[in-house]
């Protein structure tokens, strides 16, 4: 954790530091302790200053293909969110739990996640964000040390919890679950993109963004 950390002190600018802590990533390869079969890490992208973050599961087809975060069909679900929020895809930044494909898109494993989160919640400090909206199950229950399904998680603002702010040196950013925009394209009723935009209107409000 340690050398997670120092890893990028030197740098001056947030992009730097997350430069260096990807080269860190890539130097530790947490990936290799667990089975996976990918072409590219997909370690994150988007405004190193970012008020807003967006935390996904881990990289799919199309995202190991080309090493971007969410450029698949809910990737694109994700942009038409970002842009009815009044925000764009390069104002915002989107990171996933897990920086490599898993084979057949599995859902990642709770050890899986823990080796890669030091260098996620290493993320989230460079790029301090004023909100976080986590998408899906494994980044709400990783970010917010809960075992709750979504529907009892999403909703309204969460505190990332005191044992995590204190582990990694993080201010008490809130914390938005919601549903994963594959979730909702496998499940697009009206009820569920109601509740989506019910979780997105209120990160709206509090960033300020109401009317602009
Ligand atoms: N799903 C995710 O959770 N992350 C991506 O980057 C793409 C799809």
């Amino acid at each position: 954790l340690k050398a997670i950390r120092a890893c990028h002190q030197s740098a001056a600018d947030p992009q730097s530091k997350l430069d260096a802590l990807r080269d860190q990533y890539i130097a530790d390869a947490p990936h290799q302790h667990f089975v996976t079969t990918f072409n590219n890490i997909v370690f994150g992208e988007g405004d190193p200053a970012a008020d807003l973050m967006f935390i996904g599961e881990a990289p799919g087809q199309e995202e190991d293909q080309t090493g971007r975060p969410f450029v698949g069909r809910a990737g694109q679900l994700l942009e038409k969110m970002i842009i009815a929020m009044g925000l764009t895809r390069e104002s915002v930044y989107i990171a996933n739990v897990l920086k490599t494909r898993p084979p057949n898109n599995a859902t990642p494993t709770k050890d899986e996640a823990a080796l890669c989160a030091p260098y996620l919640f290493e993320q989230i400090k460079i790029i301090n964000p004023k909100i976080i909206v986590t998408l899906g199950l494994p980044a709400s229950q990783l970010l917010l040390e809960s075992t709750q399904p979504m529907r009892s998680l999403r909703g309204s603002f969460q505190d990332l919890p005191e044992s995590t702010t204190q582990a990694h040196e993080l201010p008490p950013i809130p914390v938005m679950p919601t549903y994963h925009p594959a979730f909702l394209l496998r499940a697009y009723t009206e009820d569920n993109r109601r509740k989506v935009w019910s979780d997105l209107t209120q990160v709206i409000d509090r960033l300020g963004l109401k009317d602009s």
